[in-house]
């Protein structure tokens, strides 16, 4: 009997400690097991459905969620409300009167020019059920660039929003030409050429589609044309195609998000993040959508409190414009459990957490047109991901040595790339291969090629180049550093923009901040500058920015030059926009918003007046 215990006991003893040990030793280890678990089902379930017949698109799976619960609700919008039923009906209303179109072929490419509406997701769902690719043009953009970006997937028709009809109307005669079919959504229009589209919608019937309409669609025909904004030049449409679309309809399940989940969707339905993380994603969860016409920091909470929202999306910048609102008695009064995004820096993660309660950060990377992502699953502040034997398996990737200047791979003497070791910041870029292809843009063989990097490890092998710096640590977690051009040289030294305007940031009277190096007559590289903005109830203070500058940063990375704006440009996605900035640089005359310079005489930055300019371009004074 006694023996009977000890040995239990000491069993039991050994196994607690095992697991204590190995906890110590392996802090991850039931982390990196859940996820080997959830990586298997993931595939498993994406092989299961492209196994169906007939074959199984995204848009089965908002039918099965439908017929399982028509009463449901869908969609929130403003003061509307629409169930998973009505929105099947509207969008049966919108492909019938497109179908009774004369003008119209089931299959033809249509161009969507909408902000964010109800009638963009069943707009999108409309044609999906005619077997349509859908081109998800920026609501934002006009003239020559919308014509680009319409043509560019060979569009035949365009649908637009009634409150778009002017930025439709200046490129009408070219659309005209082209034999376009130009639909508004609106209810009465006069202009010859434009036809109002919703009262053919009213009038259709909101019978179901048959399925003969996609009988020709396979997992490689085009879904949806996304645009994705370059640093330089026009935009460029990525193809996602149904096998992509099918993947992705898993981003949410796959975190956690859940049927009686409420999704707060405020980013633009045109990007990936709004519409496949938000919208796709959501169908496969069967939960409900919150919609936003756009973002807005002030009534975020109260929305979120509302419509009992349970699941945010964020990216770039939205939980800095969170943590800068105003303090509130009720910021941590809501039901938010979950945000899945990309792009928090470690300390806002932080301040976020302590500000507005306990709520799960699911930090992924991703990119539109890109073959590879990753996602931080055991909650590591600051990582994006995780090094993972099964992930890099299926998913072959690799951290390769990078030229700053060059903006290109640095190769050994052998031609192939160097690996970039532990702790040293590196080129991602990713296999090319049947599971994780690389489709490319539409029509733009020179931009497709200028992503595929040859010979990386192998002769031979091609590889994904994601344009981004990452360093994977000794703990084998994941780090996104910087976007490839986002970094400038100044004194032989790299200059990271996010890490300075990071920051800049933290200054007192400064609230945001957008850092680029500028180019300086008879110097070497870029020295750097900012653009930025004051508080509210601030002023700028130039030797309290001085004080900040110098105490944080080493003299290579100070911004020599600051910009005052009222506001910083970003783009649809909170991306800052630096090319303009780039170009006027710190030209007095070019330039109408104050500038500075930073003055260690005066240990100030003080006004940059002409005189000081013409001295810097004549060199008169040296940086
Ligand atoms: C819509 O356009 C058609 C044909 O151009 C016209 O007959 C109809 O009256 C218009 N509907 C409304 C509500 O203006
Ligand atoms: C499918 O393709 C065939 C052959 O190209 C064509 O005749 C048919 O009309 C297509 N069906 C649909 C619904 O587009
Ligand atoms: C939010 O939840 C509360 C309490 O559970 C409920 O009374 C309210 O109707 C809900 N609001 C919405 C928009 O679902």
């Amino acid at each position: 009997m006694w023996n009977y215990w000890t040995s239990t006991f000491l069993a039991t003893f050994i196994i607690v400690a095992l697991v204590s040990v190995s906890k110590s030793v392996f802090p991850y280890l039931a982390a990196d097991c859940w996820y080997c678990v959830e990586l298997l089902k993931l595939v498993w379930r994406f092989v299961r459905r492209r196994r169906r017949k007939p074959l199984f698109f995204v848009l089965d799976r908002f039918l099965e969620q439908r017929h399982k619960h028509p009463h449901k609700v869908f969609l929130r919008f403003q003061h509307e409300t629409f169930t998973y039923s009505a929105a099947d009906h509207r969008s049966n209303k919108i492909a019938n009167a497109l179908r009774a179109h004369s003008r119209y072929t089931s299959g033809d490419t249509v161009a969507l020019f909408m902000a964010n509406e109800p009638d963009f997701l069943f707009t999108w769902l409309a044609l999906a059920k005619l077997g349509s690719p859908v081109a998800l043009l920026n609501h934002n953009i006009r003239s020559k660039s919308l014509l680009h970006c319409f043509n560019c997937c060979s569009a035949t028709v365009l649908i637009a929003a009634a409150e778009l009809q002017d930025a439709v109307e200046e490129v009408l005669a070219t659309l005209q030409e082209q034999g376009v079919l130009v639909l508004l959504m609106m209810q009465h229009c006069d202009t010859p050429g434009l036809e109002n589209f919703s009262d053919q919608v009213e009038r259709a019937s909101d019978s179901p589609l048959p399925r003969s309409l996609r009988s020709n669609i396979t997992f490689k025909s085009p879904a949806v044309y996304i645009y994705t904004s370059g640093t330089t030049g026009l935009p460029k449409a990525a193809m996602v195609n149904q096998n992509r679309l099918l993947k992705a309809l898993a981003v949410l399940s796959s975190n956690g998000v859940v049927s009686d989940d409420v999704i707060y969707l405020n980013l633009p339905l045109y990007h990936t993040a709004g519409f496949i993380i938000g919208f796709i994603g959501s169908i496969d969860t069967g939960s409900t959508i919150v919609l936003k016409r756009k973002f807005s920091s002030s009534h975020f909470w109260d929305d979120c409190r509302k419509y009992n929202v349970t699941v945010m999306q964020y990216i770039g910048e939205v939980m800095r414009y969170l943590c800068n609102t105003p303090q509130r008695e009720d910021d941590r009064q809501h039901k938010v459990r979950l945000a899945i995004g990309n792009g928090v820096r470690a300390e806002i993660w932080r301040e976020f957490l302590k500000r507005f309660g306990d709520i799960h950060i699911k930090e992924f990377y991703a990119s539109t047109e890109g073959n590879i992502g990753f996602i931080n699953y055991a909650g590591k502040i600051g990582a994006i991901g995780r090094v993972h034997f099964l992930h890099r398996m299926l998913f072959p990737y690799s951290l390769i040595r990078f030229h700053p200047e060059k903006e290109e791979p640095l190769r050994g003497s052998d031609g192939l790339c160097i690996l970039a070791p532990r702790g040293e910041t590196g080129l991602l870029v990713s296999k090319i291969t049947n599971t994780s292809p690389f489709v490319g843009y539409v029509h733009n063989q020179e931009q497709t090629e200028k992503k595929k990097v040859h010979n990386v490890l192998k002769k031979g092998d091609v590889y994904f180049n994601s344009g981004d710096l990452m360093m994977i640590d000794q703990e084998h977690f994941i780090y996104f550093q910087d976007r490839v051009g986002d970094t400038f040289r100044w004194k032989g030294e790299n200059v990271a923009t996010t890490e300075v305007s990071d920051i800049l940031t933290l200054c007192d009277c400064l609230k945001e901040a957008n850092v680029y190096g500028v180019q300086v007559p008879g110097h070497e590289g870029r020295i750097g500058m900012a653009c930025v903005t004051v508080k509210k109830d601030r002023q700028f203070a130039g030797s309290e920015v001085y004080n900040h500058v110098v105490n944080h940063l080493p003299a290579y990375a100070r911004p020599r030059f600051l910009r005052i704006k009222e506001e910083v440009e970003v783009t649809g996605t909170f991306k800052q926009v630096k090319v303009q900035l780039v170009e006027q640089n710190y030209d007095p005359s070019r330039v109408s918003d104050p500038l500075f310079i930073l003055d260690d005489k005066h240990k100030s930055f003080v006004p940059l007046t002409h005189h000081v300019y013409t001295a810097i371009i004549s060199g008169l004074i040296k940086l």
